[in-house]
């Protein structure tokens, strides 16, 4: 019988890109989960949107000088778009400045309120007196007294992982003057969570939940209990719901104008608002998902949001009543990057749409890597050295070329067909058997969490039948005994379709491509069967395109002493600017404008059209082949009807002569400017 899951991911702050230790958090291990129970023919609704509440967006719009709303719109849009060109392949994105969510969070507040679930009390908070705001959650920063971590904010620490009220901070700082703050009165909601210790205890330590067993204990990870238990036993405080801000969900009281719901109340109720949202548009009943007690709840989270989930948002969840708790929380813990932890301020990241940009033929080359790297149960680092090595030995070299040699051998030997062997060697029962214990060894990984032995299993495939080629030499076999040869081939046919089951999870961009090459034999090998065409599943990395990955990365170890000396902009805004090699490989006069030349500026990844102010300085022939500096993400602009999608950087001379901005040897086209 089909299995019922509701699986989130958690809801990334819509401040900022996302970059690749997002991405193994909490969203391709979800995505291979996922695609791996829908491929069993299991009922799955995966939600996930963009957490746009909270001070990690208003932090942000100060930055950047623009509105809360502003910032959101621009990166809920280019998160959106980064985990759809990455194949996530959520049933729902949401957002949490829906109106819908704004409902849905305001009701489940006022439920508990009426439940009594909260307690009312007036405390005193930190304030800035010099911006004269209170001082809530990432408005402040201290040393956490776990951890000793300097950077910690004002309800968490992100290095240790421990849920924080600002008066625990040693040596609070207003992060918006840098000031110390004073406290001041002020009236907020407190969820009592000390009320709740007993039974979130057997909760999390024998899995029952209302003297009913509720999940295995057993099958979470350490880590994750670990956490927990070192909180409960620290004993649970009461925890301020509502803050004194200006941008979220507002507090549904009277008495309580100019107070937001706390972001940490509001973003899981994002999951339940996002599946809101989908059953609207699917015509279904969202308390299936919510309320259904056959259905199992699964949170994909980073190590940094376990209290929120596995404390907070069930206490929540219970205290409203009628609603699933999670039966896991498989949490992941930290990426590195190239020996440093990943920074956004320092832009030490590999960010995801950059990648997409840089490579977008190479999706499931990151998803590779990244599987074989996730942070499951230890953090873990992601390298470009490693990257190109996994890339070149792993899929290019094994799974590459097993794929390629068997169907170019039947491309050539039976004419793109699959071989009709006199006896047919499949299917076996002994080679069934092999690939249903295969799929079986990949599905209890999957399900047990563990992604990266999961991926080593059905990697074995390609590894079994690049052996088997080795060993059975069809190439020699075809002369001496062509019916050993038909057979040889047909089995490794029957292993190559078994692949795009085993890798589908993973790879789905690559299995897709797989099955292309497999033609009339994509879903079952028949003898005779007409392939498709033949072609290299992956390419091989190069040098020079690790070389410009880890450029990328190169001056921001320099980032904090060199915008110390710059005076107008920062470095980071420095790095903001998108500039290329160019190289030229056309040009024409504009019709009708004196100083204008159309060019066709190759850079790399694709070809852009330029209209450039130098036809008074350059004919159109001097200036084919000649490489230039591109500022690319210039906003397009048409000019005389021809639309231009960079501009030319160029210099002036003691004449006023335009002269381009050269580097002083040729270099690849596409290659980053710091
Ligand atoms: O840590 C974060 O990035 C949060 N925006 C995660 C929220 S998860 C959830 F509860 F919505
Ligand atoms: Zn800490």
């Amino acid at each position: 019988m089909a299995r019922k899951f509701t699986i989130t991911s958690a809801l990334p702050y819509a401040n900022g890109p996302l970059h690749i230790g997002h991405v193994a958090g909490a969203y391709l291990n979800a995505d291979i989960y996922v695609r791996h129970l829908r491929s069993k023919g299991d009922d799955v609704l995966w939600v996930c949107g963009s957490d746009e509440h909270g001070a990690a967006i208003t932090i942000r719009a100060q930055k950047d000088g623009v509105s809360p709303k502003e910032v959101v719109d621009r990166y809920h849009l280019q998160i959106e778009e980064s985990f759809k060109k990455f194949g996530i392949s959520f049933d729902f994105y949401h957002r949490t400045s829906s109106k819908l969510h704004h409902q849905t969070a305001s009701d489940f507040f006022l439920e508990l309120y009426k439940k009594d679930s909260f307690i009312e009390q007036e405390t005193e908070q930190f304030f800035d007196e010099e911006t004269q705001m209170f001082l809530a959650d990432r408005y402040i920063k201290g040393t956490c007294p776990n951890c000793s971590y300097t950077e910690a904010y004002g309800d968490q620490c992100e290095r240790c992982g421990s849920a924080l009220s600002p008066r625990e901070l040693i040596d609070p700082k207003s992060t918006l003057s840098g000031s110390s703050p004073v406290l001041k009165k002020t009236t907020h909601w407190f969820l009592p969570m000390d009320r709740h210790e007993d039974w979130i205890k057997k909760w999390l330590e024998v899995g029952v939940l209302d003297g009913k067993d509720h999940h295995d204990p057993e099958q979470w990870k350490k880590h994750v209990l670990g956490q927990c238990r070192s909180w409960v036993e620290a004993g649970l405080q009461p925890r301020a719901m509502t803050r004194d801000l200006s941008w979220g969900v507002p507090v549904p009281l009277d008495q309580a104008k100019d107070k937001v719901l706390y972001v940490w109340l509001d973003a899981p109720i994002g999951y339940i608002s996002a599946t809101k949202a989908w059953c609207e548009e699917q015509g279904k009943d969202w308390k299936e998902y919510w309320q259904n007690e056959d259905r199992q709840l699964i949170h994909f989270i980073g190590k940094d949001n376990i209290v929120f989930h596995c404390i907070i948002f069930p206490i929540i969840l219970k205290q409203h009543g009628g609603y699933n708790l999670p039966v896991n929380v498989p949490a992941n813990e930290f990426l590195n990057l190239e020996g440093d932890k990943i920074s956004t301020s320092r832009n030490h990241a590999v960010w995801l749409h950059e990648y997409l940009e840089d490579f977008p033929a190479r999706i499931d080359e990151l998803r590779y890597v990244l599987t074989s790297i996730l942070p499951e149960t230890k953090d873990s680092e992601f390298t470009w050295d490693d990257y190109q090595a996994r890339v070149n030995n792993e899929l290019v070299a094994i799974l590459g070329n097993f794929v390629n040699r068997c169907l170019v051998l039947c491309g050539k030997y039976y004419d793109g067909h699959a071989p009709d062997p006199e006896s047919i060697p499949t299917p076996s029962p002994e080679l069934q058997k092999l690939f249903d214990e295969n799929l079986e060894e990949i599905s209890k990984a999957i399900e047990g969490f563990r992604f990266r032995e999961a991926l080593q299993h059905a990697m074995k495939g390609a590894r079994i039948g690049n052996k088997f080629l080795a060993e059975s030499e069809p190439w020699k076999s075809i002369k001496t005994d062509p019916e050993q040869t038909k057979a040889v081939l047909y089995t490794s046919l029957e292993l190559v379709q078994h692949l795009t089951l085993a890798l589908e999870p993973f790879l789905p961009d690559a299995v897709e491509r797989l099955k292309e090459m497999l033609g009339d034999c994509a879903t079952e090998v028949k003898a005779g069967a007409a392939l498709g065409k033949a072609a290299h599943l992956f390419k091989p990395v190069d040098d020079q395109e690790i070389k410009v990955q880890k450029k990328k990365l190169e001056p921001t170890m320099e980032s904090e002493e060199q915008t110390a000396e710059v005076e107008n902009i920062s470095f980071n805004d420095f790095t903001r600017m998108d500039i290329r090699i160019g190289t030229i490989r056309s040009a024409e006069r504009v019709e009708g404008a004196d100083k204008l030349l159309k060019l066709q500026v190759d850079i790399g990844s694709e070809e852009r059209t330029v209209v450039s102010g130098i036809a008074e300085h350059y004919t159109s022939d001097e200036v084919i082949e000649k490489q230039v500096c591109l500022l690319t993400h210039l906003e397009p602009r048409k000019i005389r009807g021809v639309m231009s999608q960079g501009m030319v950087l160029m210099a002036e001379d003691e004449e006023g002569r335009l002269r381009f901005v050269s580097p002083d040897a040729p270099i690849a086209a596409g290659s980053t400017v710091r």
